[in-house]
């Protein structure tokens, strides 16, 4: 009896769902990202392909892909600074808000595309 609607009810609920993780997607402001980064020294140690002092932006994305939580670790390492992760050297505290922080790990996190 109950059967019959079960079953639209749950594909109705998948669908819902979807659309909402959809949602829950920070939006990327690429440009934005990259203004900060240069404005806060960023690049004069990360470059996004290649090592430089500190690992490539690409290589951190790969490194947290999937983990739950990265975004706020790494706001809070980036503007506290962090070592040992990627090698000897430290990053050294940065002076940027945690707002502008976490546009620019956004951006690193999705994979420092362009634009
Ligand atoms: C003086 C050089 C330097 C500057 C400036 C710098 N970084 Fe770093 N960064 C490093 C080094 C070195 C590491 C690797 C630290 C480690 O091994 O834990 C690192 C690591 C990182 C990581 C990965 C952290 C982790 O826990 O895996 C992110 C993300 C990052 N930097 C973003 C930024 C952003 C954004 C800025 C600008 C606001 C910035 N960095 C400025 C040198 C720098």
């Amino acid at each position: 009896m109950i059967r019959p609607l079960i079953v639209p009810l749950i594909s109705l609920l998948a669908a819902s769902a979807v659309s909402a993780a959809h949602a829950a997607e920070p939006i990327i402001d690429a440009a934005r990202a990259q203004d900060l980064a240069r404005q806060h020294a960023c690049f004069g140690c990360h470059a996004v392909d290649k090592k430089l002092v500190g690992p490539a932006y690409r290589d951190v994305a790969a490194r947290y892909a999937g983990k739950s939580g990265a975004l706020a670790t790494l706001v809070a390492h980036v503007q506290n600074g962090t070592s040992g992760t990627w090698g000897a050297v430290p990053m050294p505290p940065n002076q940027i808000s945690a707002a502008d922080a976490q546009t620019v790990v956004q951006w690193i996190l999705a994979g420092s595309k362009p634009n």
